[in-house]
């Protein structure tokens, strides 16, 4: 009796041993929630989404208490996010980390289905971006270790983990051979402190990879090698096939690490997808093709040829929502990276584990009225594009660049374009559709083909704080009233 429940055991444990050993389990998919919107969705409407969309995971890019409260008792695991300007004063001051962490993360942590079941904290977003220069990397490990001090003070150091989000530009390779990657000299000191800390914390590295900007910038990578399509001609390295421009990148990020001497570190990807407007091929039936193959890749959990069986333990797409505000210094598509519109409307069908799906558009959604502004026909136009253009100076006219979907709409539409943007922006007020009197007010849509004139949002906080002040006033009115009423004279 003894012997077989031991043999039971002992066949057990193999059964687990062998699970364990085979290839990795299937990345969790989650998605980047970026604020960087004149209108932005409100937070409840959000959470909504992703509800009605079984998404159970979400990373932010900075701890707004709307965004919080809202995702406060939903289950859904949450990144919160320190944004960069933050890294200088966290590095420098151990009380400024742990007013961070009492303010933005105890304030709403639960794990109990409560609060907000945040399990990472990201320190600062692409700090090592190239392009930044040494404007933020000198703080981040200084500004990373006192949040896990102040974390492990706040006794949460065992549920929720340290991470920095790191562009691709902090790897690179020559020839894009894989087998030659490695990080990029410049910060090469700070990335092994920085895998030092994480390595201790037991927190994985997470790199942002964007096959739409490897195929913009490398002219050896073809559309097809970037939307995972079968090749006849996989790129060779060193006796390895890669298929795809997405294993080519994780492998150059993998041989960076084994160089670094972190050849076991856990991967997991911040950022990855397709914008869909403001370029040449970027386009929603390219983006869903993407889409597809990266979850269909991820879903077979062969993982990469350095890494067969460790695939990136999980993802999180790029990005939930189109955002107008974000800097189009990158290009014009910088502003069309949702899987939604920013008006949580659908762009295809992604799968998140369940199979692929359409997905479901955000409900009741509050815009202003059916408005839009145009040009007057009737006007001297001679001097309308230069108003076109300091409309577009704070307005969105990306999607009028190469490319994008209203590129080829003939003058004076593209005025009209512009003053509708600015017009949206500045929630349909008169004097903003006034362009020295060449603007015109129409309840006609003015939209054509592929090209959508929008109607923008009602903006959820003047909204909500108006209304609630509103009810704040009449009750203390009602009250004062029915005071004056009932005093005796
Ligand atoms: C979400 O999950 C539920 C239960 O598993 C399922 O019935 C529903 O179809 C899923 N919805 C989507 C959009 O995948
Ligand atoms: C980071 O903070 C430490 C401790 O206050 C300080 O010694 C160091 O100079 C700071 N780093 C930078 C780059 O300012
Ligand atoms: C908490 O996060 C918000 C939003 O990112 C930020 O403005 C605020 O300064 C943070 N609080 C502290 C004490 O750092
Ligand atoms: C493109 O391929 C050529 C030939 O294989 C190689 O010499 C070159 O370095 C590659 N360029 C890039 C940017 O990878
Ligand atoms: C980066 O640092 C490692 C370890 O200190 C060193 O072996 C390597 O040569 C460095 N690489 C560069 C390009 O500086
Ligand atoms: C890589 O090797 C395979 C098989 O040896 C070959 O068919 C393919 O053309 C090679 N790829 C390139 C880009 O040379
Ligand atoms: C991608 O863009 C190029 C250049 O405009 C174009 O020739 C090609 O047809 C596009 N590919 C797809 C699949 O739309
Ligand atoms: C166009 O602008 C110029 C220079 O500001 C001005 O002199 C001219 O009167 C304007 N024309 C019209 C039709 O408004
Ligand atoms: C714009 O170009 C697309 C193809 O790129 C075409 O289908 C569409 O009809 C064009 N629209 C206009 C208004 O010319
Ligand atoms: C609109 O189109 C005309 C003619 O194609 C062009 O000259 C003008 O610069 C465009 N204006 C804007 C704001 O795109």
């Amino acid at each position: 009796m003894a012997f077989n429940l031991r043999l039971i055991q002992a066949l057990l444990v193999l059964a687990i041993s062998i699970f364990h050993s085979l290839p990795g389990v299937e990345a969790a998919v989650g998605v980047n929630w970026g604020t960087t919107a004149s209108h932005p969705l409100p937070p409840p409407k959000v959470v909504e989404l992703l509800k009605s969309n079984n998404i159970t995971k979400v990373k932010l890019f900075d701890a707004d208490p709307n965004v919080l409260q809202s995702l406060s008792g939903t289950n859904i695991y949450v990144t919160v996010g320190i944004p960069n300007s933050m890294l200088r004063s966290l590095n420098s001051s151990k009380k400024a980390a742990e007013s961070w962490v009492h303010d933005n993360l105890t304030r709403y942590f639960s794990d109990a289905g409560t609060g907000v079941r945040i399990e990472y904290i990201a320190v600062g977003d692409e700090p090592f971006l190239q392009s930044y220069g040494d404007q933020f990397h000198p703080f981040i490990v200084g500004a990373a270790i006192n949040i896990q001090t102040a974390l492990t003070a706040a006794k949460l150091a065992n549920k929720v983990r340290v991470v920095v989000p790191c562009s691709s530009d902090t790897f690179a390779s020559e020839s894009s051979l894989p087998s030659k990657g490695h990080f990029r000299p410049d910060i090469n000191e700070t990335m092994i402190e920085l895998l030092t800390f994480l390595n201790k914390h037991r927190s994985p590295f997470i790199a942002n990879i964007s096959p739409f900007l490897t195929y913009r910038q490398n002219k050896n990578i073809t559309l097809d090698f970037s939307l995972f399509k079968e090749t006849a001609h996989p790129l060779n390295d060193s006796h390895k096939a890669y298929q795809n421009s997405f294993d080519l990148t994780y492998d150059t990020l993998v041989t960076s690490l084994s160089k670094a001497g972190f050849p076991e570190m856990e991967i997991a990807v911040g950022q990855i997808g397709w914008p869909t407007d403001g370029a040449t091929n970027a386009t929603s039936s390219i983006a869903e093709i993407f889409m597809k193959g990266l979850t269909e890749h991820l879903h077979t959990k062969s993982g990469t040829p350095l890494r067969p069986h460790n695939p990136p333990t999980e993802i999180y797409v790029f990005s939930l929502l189109d955002e107008d505000q974000r800097s189009i210094a990158n290009g014009n598509f910088e502003r069309h990276w949702g899987i939604f519109t920013f008006d949580g409307q659908a762009k295809y069908p992604v799968n998140f584990g369940q199979g692929l799906k359409t997905l479901v558009n955000a409900q009741n959604v509050d815009y202003l009225a059916s408005k839009w502004c145009v040009v007057n026909n009737n006007m001297d136009l001679s001097n309308a594009s230069a108003s076109a253009l300091e409309a577009c100076s704070v307005a969105d006219c990306s999607a009028m660049s190469p490319g994008g979907s209203c590129f080829n709409i003939t003058w004076p539409g593209n005025i009209s374009y512009a003053f509708n943007s600015y017009y949206q922006q500045h929630d349909q007020r008169a004097d903003s559709c006034n362009f020295g009197g060449l603007g015109l007010i129409t309840t006609v849509d003015p939209s054509m083909e592929k090209c959508r004139f929008s109607v923008g949002l009602q903006t959820s906080l003047a909204c909500s704080l108006h209304g609630s002040f509103l009810i704040y006033w009449i009750l203390l009115l009602t009250a004062a009233i029915s005071l004056c009423l009932w005093s005796p004279t």
